[in-house]
């Protein structure tokens, strides 16, 4: 597909995104005139951290939220989603995240610092565009018995399975990148933008 596939998709997720508790939009929406706006808080705004409550996402649900103004995907991932990882390791590009982008207290097979839960930048590592998720396990326009769940990116067709590492044979060079973030509060709210702090 074209770069105009790369806006379309773009423009698809900024109007799904959900569940974003705090952030730069609510920051933006208190601000009610343009000319007082501060620039400095703007910018800051627009790196801050987002948090979302994942106490609610079913296991085998995603949500997106923006972050820096890019697609983070936020999956709870199944026992079976888990076990299928070690299946697909054979047609992976890079099954141990050896040259791919993700923080060093994220697992590197299943890239994840709690296993259910994954969390990716869903921005393909081709050109940008926002993969979809297609859990659907044995879907016959992602190769039938073959697939077992995972991200198809719609623009050049690359794949990547539910821990975001890339298929061999597909123009995505890299695994999909993995943001800093942490858990606070018991657990249940997850920080996009904050790093794990590491004992
Ligand atoms: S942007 Fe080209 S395959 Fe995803």
């Amino acid at each position: 597909m074209s770069s105009d596939g790369v806006n379309h998709s773009r423009r698809r997720f900024l109007t799904g995104a959900t569940c974003v508790v705090g952030g730069a939009g609510v920051v933006g929406a208190a601000v009610p005139f343009l000319s007082s706006w501060n620039p400095s808080a703007k910018a800051k705004a627009a790196g801050a951290p987002v948090k979302v409550n994942i106490a609610n996402i079913e296991p085998g649900a995603r949500v997106v939220v923006e972050w820096r103004g890019k697609p983070i995907y936020v999956v709870r991932r199944t026992q079976q989603a888990l076990d299928n990882l070690s299946k697909v390791e054979s047609v992976l590009r890079d099954p141990n995240s050896e040259v791919s982008n993700q923080p060093s207290y994220v697992d590197p097979v299943n890239r994840a610092s709690r296993p259910e839960l994954l969390v990716l930048v869903g921005l393909c590592t081709h050109l940008g565009c926002a993969p979809m998720y297609r859990p659907d396990v044995g879907a016959a326009d992602l190769g039938g018995d073959a697939w077992l769940g995972g991200f198809f990116c719609p623009c050049h067709g690359s794949k990547f399975d539910l821990a975001g590492r890339v298929y061999q044979g597909v123009p995505a060079p890299t695994n999909l990148e993995v943001p800093p973030y942490r858990f606070e509060e018991g657990g249940d709210v997850l920080v996009i933008g904050l790093d794990q702090e590491v004992a």
